[in-house]
């Protein structure tokens, strides 16, 4: 297969079966991908796949992720947005199963399982207690390295700290800056002081509420009258993008949908390149299909 050079792809949504384009970008040229797959037995996006069967999904799955392990930098990473479902009374493993296969077979290295944690996941059949659980209020991302190393920026990251430790650090409100105390009565190591950061490690618990009613997106679907039925919300995207690459770098989403990783890697200042299936053609992507863009530009 003829490999195109990785600059003819930047800032630009190719339509397209995922695996079939990415067989056309060199090997080691992308510093992220981020990416949320269809999910098993979720909706038909119109493609020839047509919904994936739980247990069909590994098998589906596995062709891109080597694709994707191909592609990445020797520094690279791959963010995966995925969930999974009860199937004959119980949670279906294919998730767990697909990360085991991600790892033992494809090589990736397990770096952290994120919770994407939504407070506004809307009452479903299980909030009326008769299925012996409760709704599922959140979805994995797994941050998976290609190789031994990877990037990792923790300041972008970082969230505010308490209005305690806020306090603690003007050597003021409780905890005991010379005892190493946390306002929380926890020591530190008492070899070290405890300097201001600027936040708190955000820890794994990613929570972002995916209400995206007003934002400009959907503002300008509603006036198409098209909406694209799964989208991610961008902050989870940024949430990945800013600890996992830095300004200039590619970042790319296989299973674009409708450009949120796109958008998020614009206005985070790096290059994007995006992959999506024909039918959404005529969902949305018509005001960005064209636009290239150059990190740093175009905010
Ligand atoms: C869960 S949605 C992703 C939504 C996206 N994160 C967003 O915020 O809009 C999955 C997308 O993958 C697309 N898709 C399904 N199979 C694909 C394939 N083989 N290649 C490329 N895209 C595919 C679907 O059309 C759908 O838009």
């Amino acid at each position: 297969m003829a490999r195109k050079s990785v600059e003819s792809f930047l800032g630009k949504f190719i339509c397209g079966d995922c695996e079939e384009v990415m067989r056309k970008i060199p090997d080691s040229s992308i510093d992220l991908v981020v990416t949320s797959p269809p999910y098993a037995d979720k909706r038909d996006y119109g493609s020839a796949d047509g919904t994936i069967p739980p247990d069909e999904y590994v098998k589906w799955f596995m062709p891109k992720a080597k694709q994707i392990h191909r592609i990445l930098k020797d520094d690279g990473s791959f963010v995966l947005n995925i969930s999974d479902k009860v199937v004959d009374n119980f949670q279906h493993l294919y998730v767990f199963e697909l990360l085991m296969n991600l790892c033992k077979k494809t090589g990736f290295h397990l770096v952290r399982d994120y919770i994407w944690y939504n407070p506004a996941t809307p009452p479903n059949v299980y909030s009326r207690g008769g299925y012996g659980r409760t709704k599922k209020s959140h979805e994995y991302c797994f941050w998976l390295a290609k190789g031994e190393t990877w990037k990792f920026n923790m300041d972008p990251i970082r969230k505010p700290y308490s209005r305690d430790m806020q306090k603690y650090l003007q050597g003021k409100g409780k905890g005991d800056r010379n005892q190493n105390t946390r306002p929380s009565t926890h020591n530190f190591d008492c070899e070290k002081t405890w300097t201001n950061n600027g936040g708190s490690d955000p820890g794994s618990v990613i929570e972002i509420a995916n209400t995206s009613s007003n934002d400009y997106f959907i503002k300008l679907c509603k006036e198409q009258q098209i909406a694209h039925p799964a989208r991610f919300p961008e902050k989870l995207a940024e949430f990945f993008i800013l600890s996992g690459s830095n300004e200039g770098d590619i970042v790319l989403d296989p299973f674009s949908g409708s450009g949120t990783t796109a958008a998020s890697a614009q206005r985070n200042h790096r290059h994007w390149m995006h992959r999506y299936k024909p039918r959404l053609l005529q969902t949305g992507n018509f005001t960005i299909r064209t636009r290239t863009n150059r990190a740093g530009r175009g905010r």
